[in-house]
């Protein structure tokens, strides 16, 4: 197998739309990734991409200090497809007319197509795409044909095979223009020539020659926390390396109900990991003893998972390798180089400053929804790999007040009905996080006869894209129902149910 996929970047001007484009190249089968709009020819060049998309951004290309690329770039031999601000780009740096009389579009628009040969193969006139643009091209790039319009968009498409370069004014990446995938697809495999073969087993056997040129004969170790992409990674390296990796899981006690099982069950015995199992529950409860205030038990199990972790490796002294299911959003937002050498971080508090290790990073230049399709490839169970996403503190940040042994008992059977009609009533997938908390307070009730004074529980679901923003999931009346009179019956010691009503923000997606 070649050593890499041809690659498509997509530049970006700074529109929330890079990384939709980014991924409707993949879905397309063909490999991407996001660049910055600084990024010189030269540069790009030495990635040798086999194909450039300019994204669309914020800016008029008319206004002082609007970001413009390389003009190099169109030097470089490689097809170019301009997206709405990136149409413009390609108008306004090569020889056609941008311009601001007009109303703009914004929303669904009918395009006439005037020609379905090239870029719009397929396509038949009267199409609707989603326009979100003031300026309009009123002149194409010298040399291209105008294959598109629309009533504020003369130029709504254009082509110049000769040259390669295309442009459309709409947004073909956005799910509101219907046939948008084809207008990728006509540029990938006709325009670029490519054919659909970045598929996930190609990643997966890839991955796995470049895990064992990296580690060689050597040993790695991996944190597992149950979540999806440490368990992907350990998966993947799994299957490159066998039994020089060896996995460590810290079982804190504050996990969900089951979950230090199913763990082991799913690595050790069904996918065969070497795995040591760090039964510590004891000393995270002793260590969070009279500890309330949110940071301070942040604080403790952070330092405390370290100091645990630090024990399981220093009996492994041979590994130089640090497993970390570091994903590609993670690699754009902070920018990272390809970093070979770390002293930080683990999702629960970061490691010892002193531990040094090589990083492989397996993941690095997936997104979320195809490191799942990665551990389904690789036979994880679906609970593993459609997790919800669950804090490195655990249940610690969902019990308000003083943890102890016997809170987490409560807590876990109410998260466990929560979990469990949400996905009963199949909304896992909808939503982005469900689970229940325990509130330090206690009320009146009446159950039977009986006057009771117990604890309530919280339910908090919510839905997102990220976790930056959240909103509160609209979950059906008789679903709230069903949760509020299982916990009440089956979780001794609750006698109330409240539904968290809040977004993110002003609230937080955890309650502490
Ligand atoms: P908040 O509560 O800040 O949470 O809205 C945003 C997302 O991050 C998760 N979360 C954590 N994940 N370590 C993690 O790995 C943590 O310490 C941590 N705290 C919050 C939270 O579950 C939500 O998905």
């Amino acid at each position: 197998m070649d050593e890499n996929p041809p690659l498509v970047v997509v530049v970006d001007f700074g529109a929330q739309y890079a990384q939709l484009i980014a991924r409707r190249v993949r879905e397309a089968n063909v490999y991407s990734e996001i660049v910055p709009y600084q990024i010189t020819a030269a540069e790009l060049a030495e990635r040798a991409p086999a194909g450039i998309i300019l994204s669309g951004g914020p800016k008029s290309v008319n206004v002082e200090g609007a970001p413009l690329v390389d003009h190099a770039i169109f030097d470089l031999g490689v097809p170019i497809l301009g997206i709405c601000y990136g149409a413009q780009l390609c108008a306004h740096q090569l020889g056609g007319e941008v311009d601001r009389s007009g109303r703009g579009e914004y929303g669904r628009t009918d395009i006439a197509v005037q020609s379905a040969d090239g870029l719009l193969m397929g396509m038949s006139d009267g199409q609707d795409v989603w326009m979100s643009h003031f300026d309009a091209i009123v002149a194409p790039p010298a040399g291209a044909t105008v294959i598109a319009s629309s009533p504020e968009a003369p130029v709504a498409a254009f082509e110049d095979p000769v040259r390669a370069v295309y442009g459309v004014q709409f947004h073909p990446e956005v799910a509101h223009t219907p046939n948008g995938q084809r207008v990728i697809e006509n540029f990938l495999y006709k325009a670029c020539g490519l054919p659909p073969s970045w598929t996930m087993p190609n990643v997966i056997e890839r991955s796995v020659e470049q895990i064992r040129t990296q580690v060689g004969d050597r040993r790695a170790i991996c944190g597992l926390s149950g979540g999806v992409d440490s368990a992907v990674a350990a998966a993947l390296v799994h299957k490159a390396i066998g039994p020089q990796l060896t996995c460590v899981f810290v079982d804190t006690g504050l996990m969900r109900l089951d979950e230090g099982e199913q763990v082991v069950e799913t690595f050790q015995r069904n996918q065969g990991i070497e795995l040591v199992h760090m039964r510590v529950a004891d000393r995270f409860f002793a260590g969070l003893k009279g500890v309330i205030d949110p940071e301070a038990k942040r604080k403790v199990i952070g330092e405390l998972f370290i100091r645990v972790f630090e024990e399981a490796a220093s009996g492994l002294e041979d590994a130089e390798f640090l497993v970390q299911g570091t994903l590609y959003p993670d690699v754009i937002e902070s920018g990272t180089p390809d970093a070979a050498k770390i002293k930080s971080h683990h999702n629960v508090g970061g490691l010892p400053e002193d531990m040094e290790f090589s990083l492989v990073e397996p993941l690095r230049a997936l997104f979320k929804d195809e490191v799942r399709t990665v551990g389904s490839e690789l036979g994880l169970p679906d609970e593993i790999v459609w997790r919800q996403p669950f804090p490195g503190p655990g249940l610690g940040v969902r019990i308000i007040g003083e943890v102890t042994p016997e809170k987490v008992a409560t807590l876990q059977l109410a998260d466990a009905i929560v979990r469990d009609e949400i996905a009963k009533a199949d909304l896992e997938r909808e939503i982005w996080q469900g689970f229940a908390v325990l509130p330090d307070i206690r009320s009146v009730g009446v159950m039977g006869d009986e006057r009771t004074y117990g604890h309530p529980i919280i339910i908090r679901a919510v839905t997102s894209d990220d976790a930056m923003t959240a909103d509160w999931a609209r979950l059906p009346h008789d679903l709230l129902e069903r949760m509020s009179s299982r916990i009440i019956n089956e979780v001794t010691g609750v006698n109330r149910v409240a539904y968290d009503i809040t977004s993110k923000p002003p609230g937080t997606i955890e309650w502490e």
